[in-house]
This record gives C-alpha cells, sequence and structure tokens, in this order.
C-alpha cells in the first residue's frame, strides 16, 4: 500500500518555467564577440541536458532509469508537520516541512545528480568532474556516478574541505575523488595559489578548475545549480510538495526556502507559481553574501575565471570571495537567471539572514523536530522563525523547503557552544 501511495506522489515528468516566465529570458553569451564559451558547453555537457537547458517545453519525460534511481535514493522524500516548532514560535498557523535531508546523500542534490550522471554515462562517459562548496553536491555527484558506473574528480572549495573533513570521506567512501580548491591541478588554481597560498576558495574558483579540468582530459562536467535543466530537475520538490498539499488536503499559502545558486528554491517554489497568485514566496540568503540587495542585476560570469558564458543574472561579481561562513553552500556570487528575473520584478521576495541567527536558528529547529538541518537550510528556518514571530495570528500554512542534513556540519556549533 505504502509503495503505491509513493509512487503517486514521485512525478514522472519535471516541470520547467521557462515559458512560464513573465519575460523571455535572456540567452548566455560570451564575453567576445566569438561564440566559444557557448560552443564549449557542447564539449563539456551532454548533449541532452543542453537541450533540456534550452527547451520551451513546459514538461520533460522523467526516464524510467532516472524514476528507479530516485526511488533508490529516498524519493519521495517526507512532507513533515512542525507542530513543537509551530508552538516554541507561538505560531497560530501551520508549519510544515518538505524534508530533503532524507534522501540517502542528505540534500536536494541528488535530484539533478542523477540526471545528469545518467546522460552522461548514456552518451559514452566514464567519468565525471565537477565542484563542491560545503560536500553535498559533491557527494550526490560521487553517488550519482557511481550508480551509472562511472568514476567521479571533486574540487572541493578550500574552507569547506578544511571545515569538514568527514565530507571528504563520505565522498571518497562513495567512489569520488576529492581535490581541495584552489588546487595545483589546473592553471588558474596555480596561479591564484602563486598570488595567494592561503585562498580559502570560492564556488566560482572551483566551478573553474573543474571546466578546465574537463577540458583538458575530454571529460562531462556537470553543474550542480543555476541552469535552467538543473533547476527543471530540481522541482521534483515542488511537484511532490503538491501532491502531498493535494493528499492532505492542505493548501500552501508561504514557500520558503534558501538560496545558493537557486536550484532547490526555484524547483521547490516553480511548480506553484501557476497554481495559485497569492502564494508568498521567500528566497533566504546570507547576509554575508547579499546578492539580491548589494548585487547587480546583469551580465555576469558564472564562474570566476569566465571560462563559462554569462548569465543575466543578481551577482556580486565573479571574482568576488565571500566570507567563510558554515553554509558553504551559499557562497555563490550570482543566482539563476529565472529566479533572478522572478526577484527583479517583484513576484518573490528575498530575505537575508546572518551566521549567528542562523546558527541559533538550527538549535531551536533540532530541539522542537529532531531534525539537525544542514546551515545552508538553516537560513531558510531563520527567515520561517522572523516571518512566525512577525505574523503569529496569520494563521497561515507555511511550506519551508529544508534543503539537507547537518549531520557533518555540527562543528558549526562549537562557534558559540550549545
Ligand atoms: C543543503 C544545501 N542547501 C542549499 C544549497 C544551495 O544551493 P542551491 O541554491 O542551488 O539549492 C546547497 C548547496 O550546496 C546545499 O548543499
Amino acid at each position: 500500500m505504502l509503495r503505491i501511495d509513493q509512487d503517486e506522489i514521485l512525478p514522472d515528468k519535471w516541470y520547467n518555467v521557462i515559458s512560464d516566465l513573465p519575460e523571455p529570458l535572456s540567452p548566455p553569451i560570451s564575453d567576445s564577440n566569438d561564440s566559444s564559451s557557448i560552443e564549449l558547453l557542447n564539449r563539456i555537457i551532454p548533449a541532452e541536458i543542453l537541450k533540456q537547458e534550452f527547451t520551451f517545453n513546459r514538461y520533460e519525460k522523467i526516464p524510467d532509469r532516472v524514476r528507479e534511481l530516485y526511488r533508490i535514493v529516498g524519493r519521495p522524500t517526507p512532507l513533515i508537520r512542525a507542530g513543537k516548532l509551530e508552538e516554541e514560535l507561538r505560531y497560530k498557523g501551520k508549519i510544515l516541512l518538505k524534508y530533503e535531508g532524507g534522501t540517502v546523500t542528505g540534500s536536494h542534490k541528488i535530484n539533478t545528480a542523477i540526471p545528469q550522471a545518467y546522460y552522461a554515462s548514456l552518451e559514452g562517459s566514464r567519468s565525471v568532474v565537477t565542484e563542491t562548496g560545503a560536500g553535498q553536491w559533491g557527494t550526490a555527484v560521487a553517488l550519482a556516478a557511481s550508480l551509472n558506473h562511472m568514476k567521479s574528480r571533486i574540487f572541493m572549495v578550500k574552507v569547506s574541505y578544511d571545515q569538514k573533513p568527514l565530507r571528504k570521506t563520505v565522498m571518497e567512501l562513495y567512489g569520488g575523488n576529492v581535490v581541495s580548491s584552489p588546487s595545483q591541478e589546473t592553471e588558474f588554481g596555480l596561479g591564484l595559489l602563486a598570488k595567494d597560498p592561503k585562498s580559502p576558495g570560492s564556488l566560482g574558483i572551483a566551478i573553474s578548475e573543474a571546466v578546465e579540468y574537463a577540458l583538458k582530459n575530454d571529460l562531462k562536467y556537470m553543474l550542480g545549480s543555476v541552469m535552467n535543466s538543473v533547476l527543471a530537475h530540481q522541482s521534483i520538490i515542488g511537484l511532490e510538495t503538491r501532491k502531498q498539499l493535494e493528499i492532505e488536503g492542505e493548501e500552501a499559502e508561504v514557500l520558503i526556502g534558501c538560496v545558493g545558486g537557486g536550484s532547490n528554491f526555484g524547483g521547490f517554489v516553480f511548480p506553484f507559481l501557476k497554481s495559485s497568485k497569492d502564494i508568498e514566496m521567500i528566497a533566504s540568503t546570507a547576509s554575508e553574501i547579499p546578492k539580491f540587495s548589494k548585487g547587480e542585476y546583469g551580465y555576469d560570469f558564472l564562474d570566476s575565471a569566465g571560462i563559462l558564458p554569462k548569465l543575466k543574472m543578481y551577482s556580486l561579481g565573479a571574482g568576488f570571495i565571500p566570507p567563510g561562513i558554515y553554509s558553504g553552500g551559499l557562497r555563490y556570487h550570482g543566482a539563476a537567471p529565472s529566479l533572478s528575473m522572478l526577484i527583479r520584478n517583484g513576484r518573490i521576495q528575498s530575505d537575508e539572514v546572518g551566521e549567528p541567527e542562523v546558527i541559533n536558528a538550527l538549535k531551536v529547529f533540532a530541539r522542537t523536530t529532531g531534525i539537525i538541518a544542514a546551515p545552508e537550510s538553516g537560513h531558510a528556518i531563520a527567515t520561517a522563525m522572523r516571518y512566525a514571530r512577525k505574523n503569529p495570528a496569520a494563521k497561515k500554512t507555511m511550506v519551508l523547503n529544508v534543503s539537507g542534513q547537518g549531520n557533518f556540519d555540527l562543528s558549526i556549533f562549537n562557534k558559540v557552544g550549545l
């Protein structure tokens, strides 16, 4: 019986928001007049992923094999009522949690790692390359590559590599090969290390290294966020949530999630954009990386070295080196073009929370739900707590996307004690 319910919840199509945006999405562009950085995408990204990147189709069928792998890694993920948190906050409405930390790798990242690895292996790849911030994406890639009989090489941002040694062990356990970034394995990394041997790294730098490495070694590259195709794969979060709410007879009135490059947030809220106009949508970022309040909206590079094309998005500048906050997955200068557009036109609101408030929110959350959430998700949790405290009588049903679990991030509490 349970199996049937789960099958009913797990969608058989991904949703692509592009044709439902208020204006046409500006295409990626090369820096110079040539189209070299666009053409290089053809060399490093599986053809099927590129097709999905530029499609206007609203829905894309999820291949049977990918659906099967989704089940293996723990989809559908649960929707949980956080009753004790409601009591703690004296909130009169309901707080529901979509818990992506329930997947075997501990976050939403596996939702796109699986299809990207699947298409790479279908197209004959033996190995994939990627970057990782906090390690959640690298963990997902390591497992997705192994599940598709491939190897993986992962450039991990140095500050997280040092802060989270167990993450490296997990990636290696899943079959990944992990390098600290900036590294000595690429020209770009060598150049940065020559200038600053203690560089903490950034996601933008790690992306450049991974792309350079993929180009040099003729390997496929996997990107964990920002791209349209990634947000479409992540729509499985919102599609499942919609179905689960329908089964429970509930309606979402406020949706909250955190934003690094925008994939868990976009995947969570976009499937709700058409269904109801009144749903409040709040994207929570780090005040240490204030892309929506202090970033500029315009074309900027996806990666720090400027190897990949420019995208029209909110950005703090591709050379921005973020402070070493624990939420490694939020340490990115930009945000997905579709999400940036919807923030720009006011459909989606944003909020920024600093690390001390996040740590506190994580503690309250752990003690009222039992869930040790990822620091990145802690930003969404803190924003939800702000909302509940500001509007205690609101009686609105709030759905919070908890993008990952934080069992490998416990050292965040060393900063302040428990
Ligand atoms: C648990 C978790 N949540 C959120 C993010 C932010 O990424 P995105 O905005 O693409 O969902 C990350 C990125 O690594 C993450 O690991």
